[in-house]
């Protein structure tokens, strides 16, 4: 059973696990640590109750779970620095790319942590289970194999700035034909908040969905072909590619 989460870096993506596991009511059992003060002070202002210090070694010495949130590059200097207090202690790491023979679970998770709607994606390990309960508090979690991850943080870490790239695309035809840039995106997420729901109560292949709003010879349609003929399937399938080594 876990009794005390230490996360090593208040930055984008520990931060938002940390405000995620806070909403869950865990509060009490986390534990934070950044390079700065004043990070520290923001995380704490935000999430009453977490305990919060500068020293990594002194941070994981209570834990049971330490889960690495810091840049790739100084995962390794991080292990070293808490490795004497961190004995059996299960080590999660957050970082994209980096492997080391310390580190128990992989995960990739996303921003999205903070409001419970994360997409994490836990490598398969005899110490999976007790990560994807973890992530499993702040949104859907999936346990796949090595090959995977990458595919996985390009679809969901990745993901979340090409959906928002998506949003301003939307945002800025709204404008163009004359909407204000908050209505406008307003209407954009609205949508993209509807089109979701569509597909998540009805099961329907997103095809089967387009066919519900598509008019023969009518106004969808013409929308629809020009995405083709801007090759916008493929701009998709080719960012998300992108990224693999
Ligand atoms: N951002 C994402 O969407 C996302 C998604 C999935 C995975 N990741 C992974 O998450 C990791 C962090 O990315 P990020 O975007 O959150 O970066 P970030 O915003 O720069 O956060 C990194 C945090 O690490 C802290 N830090 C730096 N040196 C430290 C030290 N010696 N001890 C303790 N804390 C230290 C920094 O503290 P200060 O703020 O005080 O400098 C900062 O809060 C990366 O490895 C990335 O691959 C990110």
């Amino acid at each position: 059973m876990v009794n005390r989460i230490t996360v090593i870096g208040a930055g984008n993506m520990g931060g938002a696990l940390v405000k995620g596991w806070m909403k869950a009511g865990m509060a009490s059992e986390l534990t934070v640590t950044a390079h700065t003060q004043q990070t520290l002070d923001r995380i704490v202002e935000a999430c009453p109750g977490i305990t919060a210090m500068l020293d990594n070694s002194k941070a994981v010495q209570d834990s049971d779970v330490v889960v690495l949130a810091v840049k790739p590059w100084l995962v390794e200097n991080i292990i070293a620095e808490i490795k004497p207090e961190l004995k059996d202690k299960l080590l999660i790491s957050v970082a994209a790319g980096v492997r080391h023979e310390r580190i128990d679970v992989y995960a990739m998770p996303n921003i999205a942590a903070e409001f419970g709607e994360s997409m994490t994606f836990v490598e398969e390990s005899y110490k999976a289970a007790v990560a994807a309960e973890l992530f499993g508090r702040v949104g859907q979690c999936k346990v796949v194999p090595q090959r995977l991850m990458d595919a996985g943080m390009m679809m969901a870490g990745c993901g979340i700035a090409y959906v928002m790239r998506f949003l301003r695309a939307m945002m800025e035809g709204g404008v163009e034909m004359g909407f204000y840039p908050a209505e406008a995106k307003e209407i954009a997420m609205q949508t993209m908040q509807g089109a979701v729901a569509l597909l998540r109560e009805t099961g329907l292949h997103p095809e089967a969905a387009i066919d519900k709003v598509t008019t023969p010879g009518g106004i969808t349609i013409k929308g629809l072909n020009e995405l083709d003929h801007a090759a916008f399937n493929s701009a998709v399938i080719r960012c998300l590619k992108a990224g693999l080594k």
